[in-house]
């Protein structure tokens, strides 16, 4: 029977050495979209530092006895810095806890999580990397947009669109030369400019273009809409963060998807 075979117990999974770091992703949101790694690492440790975009509900899976520790923004205020937290989870290790480092989606894409993990191997802490279902995947197919689909695209580029600096900034004309569909993470203040950039390099300006606002949780919004107008649009209906916005022919496929979902549903009644 399906199911009968499950077992998270940290038996089957591997045990949480104390005096190490676990780097784990919590996915885009919906706690169903934790990996089992993650939720027996959640089961396990002693002190959890997670950020803002991982949601409350991941973190019942955490013992009752665990420290729960907040590295996120809030309302505004400046977030811990960056050197602040390699500190904290070098000194937690020190103390020989199983420290859990918990990031949205995965730790790898635009997380910080490289940086993180530098941190912990020139201090010699022992770590683990364990990843999660990156928002820019998860919440696309979430919200029906196949991010590769065969005739359409053989490519997609996941791009942020805050560059924290100019040598890493990125050239978008010739983004947009290249026609190929883009998932952009932290975007919404520089979409204007980005969309702009895109049509000049030659892009068309009627490609379709999605916003995706707290993709996969209940208070998810999606927007369809073009590359020309998708800045206006995001501001008026007062889309914000955390949002991803999609470029390209895939976001097509959700309304045909979406129509005959509808369809199918229509006639099994
Ligand atoms: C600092 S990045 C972290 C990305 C994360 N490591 C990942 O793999 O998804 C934060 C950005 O990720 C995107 N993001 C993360 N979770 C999201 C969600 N549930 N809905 C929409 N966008 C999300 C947004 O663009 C947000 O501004």
């Amino acid at each position: 029977m399906i199911g009968r075979s499950l077992d998270i117990s940290p038996a089957s999974l591997p045990a949480f050495p104390p005096g190490t770091v676990w780097l784990c992703g919590a996915g885009p949101g919906d706690p169903g979209h934790l990996t089992l790694y993650v939720v027996s690492a959640l089961r396990q440790a002693d002190v959890i530092v997670h950020d803002a975009l991982v949601d409350p509900r991941v973190l019942d899976f955490a013992h009752p006895e665990a420290e729960i520790i907040f590295a996120g923004k809030r309302g505004g205020k400046p977030s811990i810095a960056q050197d602040e937290i390699g500190e904290m989870l070098i000194t937690l290790a020190r103390q020989n806890r199983r420290v859990l480092r918990l990031k949205g989606g995965d730790p790898f894409v635009f997380g910080r999580g490289g940086e993180e993990a530098l941190v912990l191997a020139e201090a010699g802490v022992p770590f683990r990397v364990f990843p999660g279902i990156t928002s820019g995947l998860g919440g696309l197919a979430m919200a029906s947009i196949p991010a590769t689909m065969r005739g359409v695209n053989q490519a997609v580029i996941l791009a942020t669109g805050h560059s924290a600096d100019d040598h890493t900034r990125l050239d978008w004309a010739a983004l947009g030369r290249l026609k190929l569909p883009l998932v952009l993470y932290m975007a919404v203040r520089t979409l204007p400019d980005i969309a702009a950039a895109l049509v000049a390099g030659g892009m068309d300006a009627d490609t379709p273009a999605a916003v995706i606002e707290n993709a996969t949780l209940p208070d998810e919004r999606i927007m369809v809409s073009t590359l020309d107008r998708v800045a206006k649009d995001l501001e008026r209906q007062a889309f914000g963060p955390p949002a991803l916005v999609v470029i390209g022919e895939i976001v097509r496929l959700r309304e045909e998807l979406r129509l005959l979902a509808l369809q199918a549903a229509r006639e099994a009644v």
